[in-house]
């Protein structure tokens, strides 16, 4: 009883911020975003009679893993000890979303591993569970989660699109997303965001099916900029962004390059950029980064 998935992490374009019910991980408004193929996560799981307890690689969230294994057990009526073997290619807990290629890495291994037939929404709805944007890991490209699911808008092949991600910061991050979520109400700018997010998601949709890349480039920062306006001013306030984070922003908006900035709960900055331009923008940072170059990806899948 054993199998080995790998999952992409993604880059939300609109952001999930806030849940509406904390433990069943249901966000308040719905997310979009874009799975990315240089930054993974390779999860091996075996349940087996002869382990005696469950274990889980060092360096992992050994509990929140165990309690989503605890759930993909249940569902199959299994009690095995199991063995939970991960790699990420990529710097964990930076504010990379390393913990939505785990999660849906470790749901698609574990329900292998277990013999359990979940079509692509089950896993997304499970993965869920685990770490609220790892739904969006599960299926292919651009994603759409919208309340208890993510589903695929377009395959990878779509539109040729790059996320240039310049790692500002190696270091473990002060405050997870996952405490974050929790005081995001007590902005009072959390409603504001909840009434503009529709008109933001109809705008992202139109530049996708156009292939309108500054709309969408405009959209994406829009965003970005209220999400941690709302982080900033939420009790206790989150302050994500460093001065490196701020002086790559700066250094692109001088570049007058078409290229668009977005960052998630730490300070390093994802530059979305279409493939042509991809050279230039590197170019612009030289070698002060550890630079990751991302394409569309598949979501998750066994190997
Ligand atoms: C800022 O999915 O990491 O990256 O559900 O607690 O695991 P949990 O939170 P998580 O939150 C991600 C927040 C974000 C925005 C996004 O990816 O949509």
């Amino acid at each position: 009883m054993k199998a080995t998935a790998i999952a992409p992490a993604n880059i939300a374009f609109i952001k999930y911020w806030g849940r509406k019910d904390a433990k069943l991980r249901l966000p308040y408004n719905p997310s979009i975003s874009m799975n990315l193929s240089a930054c993974t996560t390779t999860t091996t799981v075996e349940f087996s009679s002869d382990f005696k307890k469950d274990m889980v690689s060092e360096g992992f969230d050994e509990k929140r893993i165990i309690v989503h294994i605890d759930r993909l057990r249940k569902l199959a009526g299994v009690q095995l000890r199991a063995k939970i073997s991960t790699k990420n290619s990529f710097p964990t807990s930076t504010g990379i979303a390393s913990s939505a290629s785990g999660f849906a890495a470790l749901t698609v291994a574990a329900a292998a591993a277990l013999g359990l037939k979940l079509g692509e929404l089950e896993l997304s709805v499970l993965a869920r569970l685990g770490s609220g944007s790892a739904c969006r890991s599960i299926p292919d490209g651009f994603v759409k989660w919208e309340d208890s699911y993510a589903y695929s808008l377009y395959p990878p092949s779509y539109w040729d699109l790059r996320d240039i991600l310049l790692i500002i910061e190696n270091n473990v991050k002060d405050v997870s997303s996952s405490a974050g979520h929790e005081g995001a109400y007590t902005s009072p700018f959390f409603t504001k965001r909840l009434q503009e997010v529709p008109k933001r998601i109809s705008r992202l949709e139109a530049a996708l099916a156009k292939k309108d890349f500054q709309k969408l480039g405009e959209v994406i920062e829009e965003d970005c900029l209220d999400v941690h306006h709302v982080m900033q001013t939420q009790s206790p306030p989150l302050f994500y962004w460093n001065e490196k984070t701020r002086q790559v922003i700066r250094a692109i908006k001088k570049s007058g390059l078409p290229v668009y900035f977005t960052i998630d709960a730490g300070p390093n900055v994802h530059l979305i950029c279409e493939a042509k331009d991809e050279k230039q923008v590197i170019d612009i940072f030289g070698n002060t980064y550890q630079i990751i170059v991302n394409k569309p990806s598949r979501g998750a899948r066994l190997c």
